[in-house]
């Protein structure tokens, strides 16, 4: 029997104006997304900003249905739109903004497993560590080098043989 142990760090900011100007822009970038959430059902905004390898801040809200399993988070519309929009740009950094208020002493709201496994598919694709940004309410930052290090084991290309 061999055991694999992983490891799992993750950097707390206590404000995103702590960061390099880039991050702080693509933090601010994310709580404005927010304004363009379309969530009536769940009350619950999100914005998501992704700097691309061209220098560009791109955004995406969560868009939710009546029928509400058509919704989509915030992560993807924004990854889609700019998959869509700039195919040969590399994300290098995402961002993601919620309106939770989360209790003193606790994490904001992380993204939901299959934004996580749409992150992956973009660190895949062009070969490099996506960097992931998780806001809360205060302003409070979670800095992530890549997703694989909230999403082990992740199914990608190479798991279809
Ligand atoms: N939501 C996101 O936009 N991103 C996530 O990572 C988790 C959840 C949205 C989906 C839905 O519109 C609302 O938040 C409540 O789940």
């Amino acid at each position: 029997m061999k055991k694999l142990e992983l490891k799992t760090t993750v950097e707390i900011y206590e404000h995103f104006s702590k960061l390099p100007e880039i991050d702080r822009q693509l933090c601010e970038a994310a709580i404005e997304a927010r304004k363009g959430a379309y969530a009536i059902y769940s009350n619950f905004l999100v914005g998501s900003s992704i700097l691309l390898d061209n220098g560009l801040i791109t955004s995406g809200s969560n868009q939710e249905n009546a029928v509400y399993p058509l919704g989509l988070c915030a992560e993807r519309v924004a990854i889609f739109a700019a998959s869509h929009q700039y195919p040969k740009s590399k994300m290098l950094k995402i961002a993601v903004s919620t309106s939770m208020e989360e209790p003193p002493q606790q994490l904001p709201a992380f993204p939901c497993g299959s934004c996580r496994q749409a992150i992956r598919e973009q660190e895949v694709r062009f070969d490099q560590p996506i960097e992931l940004f998780v806001i809360g309410h205060d302003g409070k930052v979670c800095k992530v080098p890549s997703i694989t290090s909230i999403l082990p084991f992740s199914f990608d290309k190479s798991s279809l043989g």
